[in-house]
């Protein structure tokens, strides 16, 4: 079977965030809630002139930096914060970022887990040889929003993380055993009407854990283990984030299935890396498990060469997947070399009288006349003009 996975990825957060501490003065909640109860600390905050596009289109153009654009063959991007009932993101994208014409480009949408249902559809296509020599393009990204005040509201974020997925996986190595679990469930949905989610927020959690231990046995199952499986043989387990205590509750409940019963040792060395990122971004929706990857291979000190990570992906509706990757030798360097964490400390910090201000501009820009002037970002929203979306580029 041909060999594949992530090559090179690229992550994208917005100029602004909030910091919690003054989200929960504001809201008259102890901070404490916020960083130990929830694990925030900070949180992205998407100004009017950014989108999912915008953000899409910057990550893209972080993992495509060695890359010719006329190399890409399929282009997806998951998203569950579109900007058009019918054109999906990934046209935007490719129009500002000049992919080439024969290429595949869509959009899918499943929750938190639209942006792995776009890895898994790009692992087969060049698995089943359809790439013929060509790369894959597979774009996370989100603007994660919910009510003001409401118990959702400080796990809320924006960004994007971009994969470039090939034959010559330098990064890691994916797959092949994948497990599946879905189910029909109301835990998190949005209609076409509202701009922020609907959540039963207890029993979203119970959901998430119970299609962790559902992909965890069927991943068993698929890569043929006969004989107890303990999740403590992977170097590090990436999980989706909506916040970070989540892939705390989900790290206790994968190793109590495993019959461990003092998980906090395994959770300091094969999960804490990767919530160095997610705890300073919030929630990103489809892009959280990736965001947590890239935290892990910049963040983590031990040498991962050759080492075997798992994966956890969730999406609420719902459709969660169990699978594996081998890390590359030399992937960290290179995901160090992308400077992430020096992009998280240019952000600027905004008052929570500027998050309220944003968030009511955002709530109108879908709609508003392009302006003529570019707000600083490689690719900016301007507007719209006779109904299109208007983009400025570098
Ligand atoms: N100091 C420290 N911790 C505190 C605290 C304080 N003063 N006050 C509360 N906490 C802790 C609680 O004990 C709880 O921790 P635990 O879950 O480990 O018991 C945590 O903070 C959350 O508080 P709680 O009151 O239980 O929930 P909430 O009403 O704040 O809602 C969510 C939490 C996650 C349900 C809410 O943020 C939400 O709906 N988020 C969006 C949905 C989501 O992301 N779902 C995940 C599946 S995709």
């Amino acid at each position: 079977m041909i060999t594949a996975g992530i090559e090179a990825l690229g992550v994208a957060v917005p100029g602004t965030y909030l910091d919690l501490s003054d989200l929960a003065q504001a809201r008259g909640v102890p901070v404490a809630k916020f960083h130990e109860g929830l694990g925030v600390r900070e949180m992205s905050v998407a100004l009017a002139s950014e989108d999912t596009v915008t953000l899409a289109a910057r990550a893209a153009r972080m993992a495509l930096k060695d890359v010719d654009p006329h190399e890409i063959g399929l282009c997806i991007v998951g998203t569950e914060t579109a900007v058009d009932h019918s054109k999906p993101v990934a046209s935007f994208v490719q129009g500002l970022l000049g992919l080439p014409q024969h290429c595949r480009i869509y959009e899918t949408k499943h929750a938190c887990y639209g942006g792995t249902a776009g890895v898994m559809t790009a692992l087969d296509w060049i698995r089943a040889g359809s790439h013929k020599g060509r790369k894959a393009l597979v774009i996370c990204a989100d603007i994660a929003r919910y009510p003001l005040g409401s118990p959702g509201e400080p796990t809320q974020g924006a960004g994007a993380v971009a994969l470039l997925l090939s034959e010559s996986p330098s990064l890691i190595a994916l797959g092949p055993a994948v497990g599946t679990c879905s189910r029909d469930v109301n835990d998190f949905w949005r209609p076409l009407y509202k701009k922020s989610a609907i959540v039963d927020g207890q029993y979203s959690l119970s959901c998430y854990l119970e299609a962790l231990q559902g992909a965890y046995l069927a991943w068993q199952v698929e890569s043929g283990g006969l004989k107890p499986f303990r999740s403590d043989a992977f170097a590090a387990m990436v999980y989706h984030v909506p916040f970070p205590k989540m892939a705390k509750k989900a790290h206790w409940a994968l190793r109590d299935f495993d019959g461990d019963r003092d998980p906090e040792v395994s959770y300091r060395w094969q999960v804490e890396h990767g919530l160095n990122f997610p705890q300073r971004v919030g929630n990103l929706y489809t892009a959280s498990l990736y965001l947590s990857l890239a935290s892990v291979l910049a963040t983590d000190l031990r040498p991962l060469d050759g080492a075997q990570v798992g994966l956890f992906s969730y999406g609420s509706g719902s459709c969660a997947e169990f699978f594996t990757g081998i890390v590359t030798r030399g992937a960290q360097a290179k995901v160090k070399a992308l400077q992430l964490d020096k992009m998280l400390d240019a952000r600027r910090r905004i008052s929570f009288a500027e998050y309220e201000r944003t968030l009511a501009q955002a709530e109108g820009a879908d709609a508003a006349p392009a302006k003529r002037e570019a707000a600083g970002h490689p690719y900016t929203f301007l507007g719209v003009e006779a109904d299109r979306r208007v983009y400025a580029r570098p």
